[in-house]
């Protein structure tokens, strides 16, 4: 069976990855490509209950290794059901957020451990890593400001300029942890540049995996 691509997409809130991600859809649809856009936590019905417990501001007092293994359980489902069919028909999948995410906020920010965060992935992953890592780099501070202009703010927003530079060097951390798998790209500029280069970046996966449409 043909298989596709899986690629996500991560970096602090705010960084751009929706923006970059509809970009990058609409390149690749335009191109011929079957994509699927999905998003994390959620992304199928059961995995969108669990991002609803999650997000509630009302659940202030969840513990923190709740809310790594309620992550995990949404993710799997999420492959379960939709990535990997998806990604064995031949599609590639586009996802915002997904194992990096949490190893960066409960690994990371929430100082759960970035190994034990892995294991508890690993097993709702089931084997599906993404082949490529979009990381989105974009200065914590100003990805803070950018933030705070937001008036509504869910349970998982509510933090601290402090927060954004531990997920941000977190994020950094993990690059350097799969660098074959983790492109690291600079999201600094105004978000057509971020665009290009990212058109840039995804004609040379296509071209690797043999799927460049002339
Ligand atoms: N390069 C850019 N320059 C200026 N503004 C941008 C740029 N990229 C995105 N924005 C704006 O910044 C805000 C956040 O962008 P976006 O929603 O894409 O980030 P995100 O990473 O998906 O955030 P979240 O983690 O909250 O989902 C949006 O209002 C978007 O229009
Ligand atoms: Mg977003």
């Amino acid at each position: 069976m043909a298989q596709g691509l899986f690629i996500t997409f991560e970096g602090v809130d705010g960084c751009g990855k929706s923006t970059q991600m509809n970009f990058l859809s609409e390149y690749l649809e335009k191109g011929g490509y079957e994509i699927l856009c999905t998003r994390e936590p959620g992304g199928c019905p059961i995995a969108e209950q669990v991002r609803d417990i999650l997000l509630d501001v009302g659940n202030g007092e969840m513990a923190d290794n709740t809310e790594a293994l309620l992550y995990a359980a949404a993710r799997a489902q999420h492959v379960a059901e939709v990535i990997r069919p998806a990604v064995m028909q031949g599609k590639i999948v586009l996802c915002d957020r997904f194992l990096d995410s949490s190893l960066a906020y409960q690994g990371v920010g929430r100082d759960l451990g970035v190994e034990q965060m892995f294991k508890i992935n690993e097993f709702a992953i089931d084997g599906l890593m993404p082949n490529y890592t979009f990381f989105l780099d974009f200065p914590p501070h100003l990805a803070f400001e950018r933030m705070s202009k937001k008036r509504v703010h869910d349970r998982l927003e509510t933090q601290d300029e402090a927060f954004y530079k531990k997920l941000y060097d977190g994020f950094v951390m993990l690059a350097g942890r799969w660098p074959q798998r983790i492109m690291r790209i600079d999201a600094s500029g105004d978000k057509f540049q971020t665009k290009d280069i990212l058109r840039e970046k995804m004609d040379g996966i296509l071209r690797k995996h043999g799927l460049w449409h002339e």
